[in-house]
């Protein structure tokens, strides 16, 4: 078994599609260990995303990821990271395979309705950022 962290971006939320996109992860093998709705201050998308900090994208996404709430999950099954990309599709929506969460959820290539972590090390950071111990079910 394995975790990955992912997120409902603001964009999907305020369009209603919550419950349509924790609805694949269920009906992929990722099941939910931990899940809480919350809004980003913007210190806390800067350390959410730092990798990306001398992006040229990285003020706009920051704004972006900090303008509304988001639902933020720790799932887990196997291979759980690599099913979750797969299940996501490519970053540019329009890029995305037909019927991954970006392609029919997704807006454009910055408010693209989901993250999602993409490696070992990224999941582990990034489920730590998140959730202490006592906020997930096992
Ligand atoms: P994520 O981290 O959110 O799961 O997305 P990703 O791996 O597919 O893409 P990444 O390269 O890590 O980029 C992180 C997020 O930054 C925004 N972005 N904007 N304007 C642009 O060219 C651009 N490129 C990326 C997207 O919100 C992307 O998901
Ligand atoms: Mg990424």
């Amino acid at each position: 078994m394995e975790r990955t962290l992912a997120i409902v971006k603001p964009d999907a939320v305020a369009k209603g599609f919550i419950g349509e996109i924790i609805k694949r992860y269920e009906t992929n093998g990722l099941g939910i260990v931990g899940m809480k709705m919350l809004r980003l201050t913007r210190e806390e998308a800067e350390g959410f995303y730092y990798v990306h900090r001398e992006r040229p994208f990285f003020k706009s996404l920051v704004d972006f990821m900090s303008s509304c709430p988001v639902v933020v999950l720790a799932l887990e099954g196997d291979g759980a990271i690599k099913k979750n990309r797969d299940l996501m599709g490519a970053t540019d929506p329009s890029k995305a395979a037909k019927d991954t969460i970006r392609n029919l959820f997704g807006t454009n290539i910055e408010r693209n309705a989901v993250h999602g972590s993409d490696s070992k090390d990224s999941a582990a950071f990034e489920i730590a950022y998140f959730f202490n111990r006592l906020e997930m079910i096992r």
